[in-house]
């Protein structure tokens, strides 16, 4: 049996090691695992090396994991943001397409303002507010002007085998006895494996397109930290703060949309994948040891 071959890009951050917990079971697929230290070295920014791997691998589906994520540095970073989320996913789109290939495209719930009232939809209208954002912004038209198959989820406060704010809580909760965190922030914790999942179960079918993929339900950052200090076993407060508070106290923060919470319409009307809640899976987090 020919394996099908996947690049992966970025395979060292959360969601490329959840990726290859997910795909390793399944001996149809093999993975090529690349990032920009990994023994496979491939910096998406780069054209040429984009293209000539691709070629020499010929895959029958590229799984872009990488992205700069480091929000509040990339206020400063503007450029570097721009190469990695905008050009990078660009660059995967021509070579994908020349190839034939699949393309997973991974964005974010930072694209819309925060202004709205009611979860967002795929087709509702974006207005990112932050570098971060615009870029990721810039990386979904330009997937969907190169690719030709592909799948773009837009994914939201990701969590698994990398730094997040689960790890950083309970990082602070070893010499803190109590933690200040906004409340009026919202949004849904995704677990890197749930998504994982639903990528594992689109792959194989022609169910193409923008999808929302988030955990259902929704909490603030406040109510997550303390569900985070009540699986850790931590007596660790949360004091609850407004945005406003917060950036006075961190003058560098980027600003973040208030109202994050996405639908998942398209997964929904299409039958692609139904999420977990995030209380099930910040539970099965804690349980499997990766945190
Ligand atoms: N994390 C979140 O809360 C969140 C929320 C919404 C959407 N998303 C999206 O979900 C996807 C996965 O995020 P994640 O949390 O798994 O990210 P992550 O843990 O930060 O991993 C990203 C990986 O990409 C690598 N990388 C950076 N620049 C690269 C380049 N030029 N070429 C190749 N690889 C490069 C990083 O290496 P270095 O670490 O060495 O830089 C890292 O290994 C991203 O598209 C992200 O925008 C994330």
């Amino acid at each position: 049996m020919e394996k099908k071959k996947i690049i992966v890009t970025g395979c060292d951050g959360q969601l490329g090691r959840a990726v290859n917990r997910v795909f390793a079971k399944d001996e149809h697929y093999e993975l090529v695992n690349t990032d920009i230290n990994a023994d496979i070295k491939l910096d998406i920014t780069d054209i040429d090396e984009v293209v000539r791997l691709a070629k020499e691998v010929k895959p029958y589906a590229v799984v872009n994991c990488a992205a700069y994520t480091a929000v509040d540095r990339q206020e400063s970073d503007e450029d570097l943001s721009f190469k990695i989320n905008a050009i990078g996913p660009r660059n995967l789109a021509i070579a994908a397409s020349e190839l034939g290939a699949r393309l997973v495209h991974i964005s974010t719930d930072y694209v819309f303002s925060g202004d709205a009232a009611k979860p967002y939809r795929e087709y509702d209208e974006t207005g990112p507010v932050s570098v971060y954002g615009r870029t990721k912004l810039c990386g979904e038209q330009f997937v969907r002007q190169f690719a030709s198959g592909y799948y773009m989820i837009r994914t939201a406060w990701l969590y698994g085998d990398g730094k997040n704010f689960v790890r950083t809580m309970l990082r602070l909760a070893e010499d803190h006895e109590e933690v200040s965190v906004v409340d009026d922030q919202l949004g849904t914790p995704t677990g890197a494996m749930e998504l994982a999942r639903c990528i594992y179960a689109l792959l194989p079918t022609e169910n193409y397109g923008l999808f929302h993929g988030t955990c259902e339900g929704d909490t603030n950052w406040a109510e997550f930290a303390e569900m985070i200090f009540r699986l850790g076993g931590k007596n660790t407060r949360v004091r609850h703060v407004s945005s406003e508070e917060y950036a006075r106290m961190n003058p560098c923060a980027a600003h973040r949309p208030a109202y994050s919470i996405l639908d998942n319409y398209m997964l929904r009307m299409t039958g692609g994948y139904r999420f977990a809640h995030w209380e099930d899976t910040i539970r099965e987090y804690f349980e499997s040891g990766i945190v």
